[in-house]
């Protein structure tokens, strides 16, 4: 498998009146196409803070972080502090199913998802209503966000975000909001989708039950990584 991307030594301070926070202390692994990861950690110990790190929607303040493009050879280093260029690496790259779902509440849901391809320059209403399909909402496609339930909501964010067949899927607790049976369901569309269309995946969560969908699981504590194990689930079946 390739290498899709590698930190080392990423840091993620914050200068606060009371001191440093260290929301990321010295975080370094390579993650290979193909793979799933799965990043479990006590609340405040910096996940999302590494989510958006890795999605260069943050700019950490130390450490390297290089990804490889598939429009180009080679490694590149993310971009940081540089807003304009974040956002396009983010458009090429990233998928991120957010903590809250962040859906945009005047378009509908088809809308939302065909939003996000045309930003990524891929528009394909095909597959955005087959994407819809795939998490049980053929019929609410024409609602607004206000319309339908957190849950809902949830899967269309889930939907959103492989729309536009990004290189990394990032997701913050992204079943959090549903119930076993749907989160299930969810999670297994989209291991076949990731599979499919060869997207790497890392996924904050609390619960535990996931990791059987994951083919690697990494714990962090208080912006460390306290350990990183395989599990027995393949990545390249
Ligand atoms: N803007 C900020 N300024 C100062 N400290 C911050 C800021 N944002 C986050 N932190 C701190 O960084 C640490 C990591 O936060 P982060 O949001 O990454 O945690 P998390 O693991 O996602 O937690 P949760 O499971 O509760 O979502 C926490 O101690 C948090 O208080
Ligand atoms: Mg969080």
């Amino acid at each position: 498998m390739n290498k899709l991307l590698k930190m080392e030594g990423l840091e993620r301070h914050y200068e606060t009146p009371a001191g440093v926070v260290k929301a990321l202390d010295g975080v370094s692994f390579e993650i290979h196409e193909g793979e799933r990861v799965i990043l479990l950690g006590p609340s405040g110990s910096g996940k999302t803070t590494l989510l958006n790190c890795l999605s260069a929607l943050d700019s950490p303040t130390g450490g390297a972080y290089t990804f490889m493009s598939t429009e180009k050879e080679g490694f590149d280093a993310v971009p940081r502090n540089n807003s304009e260029k974040m956002t396009s690496f983010r458009r090429e790259n990233i998928g991120y199913v957010f903590q809250f779902f962040n859906l945009l509440q005047d378009l509908t849901v088809l809308e939302n998802i065909l939003l996000i391809q045309e930003l990524a320059g891929k528009k394909d209403p095909a597959r955005a209503k087959e994407l819809l399909k795939l998490v049980g909402l053929e019929a609410e496609v024409d609602r607004f966000p206000g319309e339908i339930s957190g849950g809902q909501q949830q899967r269309v964010a889930i939907a959103r975000s492989i729309a536009k067949r990004p290189t990394l899927l990032l997701g913050d607790e992204l079943t959090g909001n549903l119930d076993t049976e749907t989160s299930n369901k969810v999670m297994e569309a989209l291991v076949s989708a990731c599979k499919q269309e060869n997207i790497t995946s890392v996924f904050v969560t609390h619960d535990e039950g996931l990791v059987k969908y994951a083919t690697r699981v990494i714990r962090i504590d208080s912006g460390k990584i306290v350990s990183d194990e395989q599990t027995n689930n393949d990545s390249s079946e």
